[in-house]
């Protein structure tokens, strides 16, 4: 059984595509599967914004194939670690979980390159063009602590 990793942002569309097409190009995919999902359902079935597959691109991460899917109580069932991009997905998320176990899968990402400092990756939906590319720097500094710790995990 592969170990599963879910990414969660607001929309699914700008941040978790990313940060799920970033981590899966760092794990072995023998042994992980990453996939994403939206707390909101504005952008169930989209593919990602168009900026994010951009900024991907010029990385070499592919992301365009990718469609967009709201959270569900079910994936605290199928995913071993849950990661959110800010705040106000870790506190719709936790208001969906059903005891200790599945709110310890929870996690902020950021708290991976900042422990304990709880800090958010911005949504750069309405912000600047070069908003993606930020958080495509901070979600790729995260994603290389996430994927030598799994890896160390689980091999
Ligand atoms: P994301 O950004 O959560 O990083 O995918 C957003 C994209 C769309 C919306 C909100 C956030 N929206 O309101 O449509």
């Amino acid at each position: 059984m592969p170990i599963k990793i879910l990414m969660v942002c607001l929309g699914n569309i700008c941040r978790s595509p990313l940060a799920e097409g970033i981590l899966a190009s760092k794990l072995p995919k023998n042994k992980f599967t990453v996939d994403s999902a939206g707390t909101g359902s504005w952008h169930i079935g989209h593919a990602p914004d168009e900026r994010s597959i951009a900024v991907a691109k010029k990385n070499r991460v592919f992301i365009s194939h990718q469609k967009g899917r709201q959270f569900s109580k079910s994936d605290f069932d199928s995913f071993d670690y849950i990661y959110v991009m800010d705040h106000t997905n870790y506190q719709d998320v936790l208001e969906l979980a059903e005891n200790n176990e599945q709110k310890d899968k929870v996690k902020l990402i950021l708290n991976e390159l900042f422990p304990n400092e709880n800090v958010d990756v911005p949504d750069p939906y309405f912000g600047l063009p070069n908003g993606f590319q930020i958080v495509y720097n901070m979600l790729d500094e995260a994603c290389d602590v996430i994927a030598k710790k799994l890896i160390v995990k689980h091999q």
